[in-house]
């Protein structure tokens, strides 16, 4: 008997030990550079839409830039294309100062204010102003944007102006600078934003100052970003606030739902709902040509093409976002999204 069992002992043990060397694989995570790049090939040749004029020096911008990058919330950046060329970030800076403002005096300031509801108009339109008598709308579309430029405390022009860039800076991780060229072309042409910023004012929203909330918020859409400094800014609203790679936290994490909410309610003006409907990601666009998107708790992705679609939105980095977000099965409303899976269990 014993020397049964000794003979079992012997022979079992180099089976046990192949079986341990034999461990299964760590499932791979998902394959963000095989998106991005996927994505690039597909559109690259695409030649839909037209640079935005109405600001004259976004007309000059090369309608060729086209840049895709990626950040996750544990501070990995992927890109393809060109990510280094510069465009402004237009209307995506109207998420960052409506965050500083609820930083500052709380998400209902925001709601109780120009509210936090579709306008189903064009992002520059005097009807939806007139409809609720500015409320009723969101701080995405141009009179609700420059109503929460005007809510940024400061003594003076310049230290609100400061607050605002140094936000911006905080979420991109790196220190941002404005556009002259376009500042200057905005503000010789923004004389429909000057009268909605008055009306926004003779309805008693902005409470002093409307020239100059006007002014600033112009400066602030003239804020240079590539497509990776945008996709660090979506990261960071993806990490609760906190920027993934300076980790630095930008927000109070609790205001981050509402942020993302007005975003995937109005973040794409009046194609918002289409928008969702593809890809369930709060997104936001830019005339500039960048639009950059949230997976809450897994990425940012931000994409630069200048080129857009009768709505203001970039054609490709739409497109490309969309595409990016499907591969990777990213939308946050699909019961179980395959590949974001994988990367939740590792
Ligand atoms: O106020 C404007 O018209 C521009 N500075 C920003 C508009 C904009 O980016 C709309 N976005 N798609």
């Amino acid at each position: 008997m014993m020397a049964a069992i000794a003979l079992l002992l012997v022979t079992s043990a180099p089976a046990f030990a192949a079986k341990k060397a034999k461990a299964p694989a760590v499932p791979a995570g998902p394959d963000y550079q095989g998106a991005l790049n996927a994505a690039y090939a597909k559109f690259k040749d695409l030649h839909e839409g037209k640079n935005a004029d109405y600001i004259p020096a976004l007309a000059e911008v090369d309608p060729n830039i086209f840049g895709i990058a990626l950040v996750t919330v544990d501070g990995k950046v992927y890109a393809t294309g060109d990510t280094s060329s510069k465009v402004s970030i237009q209307s995506i800076s109207k998420v960052f100062t409506m965050a500083k403002v609820m930083e500052e005096q709380g998400p209902d300031a925001i709601a109780n204010n120009m509210g936090v509801d579709a306008t189903g108009q064009a992002f520059n339109s005097i009807v939806a102003v007139e409809q609720y008598k500015g409320a009723e709308m969101n701080a995405m579309v141009n009179p609700g944007a420059i109503t929460a430029t005007s809510m940024v405390s400061g003594g003076s022009r310049e230290e609100i102006w400061n607050k605002i860039l140094a936000c911006y800076s905080d979420f991109a991780g790196r220190p941002l600078a404005v556009n002259e060229p376009v500042f200057k072309s905005e503000a010789e042409t923004n004389q429909r934003n000057q009268a909605i910023a008055m009306l926004m004012f003779a309805y008693g929203h902005i409470k002093a100052n409307p020239l100059q909330a006007c002014d600033i918020y112009t400066e602030q859409c003239a804020v240079n970003v590539n497509a990776k400094d945008l996709a660090e800014m979506a990261a960071t609203l993806a990490n609760g606030g906190k920027n993934p790679v300076t980790a630095k936290q930008c927000m109070n994490t609790a205001n981050v739902p509402r942020v993302l909410a007005v975003m995937a309610t109005a973040g794409l003006y009046d194609d918002s709902g289409k928008w969702l409907f593809m890809t369930g990601l709060p997104a936001k666009s830019g005339v500039g040509g960048g639009i950059l998107a949230v997976c809450p708790g897994k990425f940012g992705i931000a994409v630069v093409s200048p080129p857009l679609d009768g709505a203001g939105n970039s054609v490709k980095a739409q497109k490309a976002i969309a595409e990016v977000s499907n591969t990777l099965g990213a939308n946050p409303y699909a019961p179980k999204p395959a590949a974001m899976a994988t990367a939740a269990k590792k």
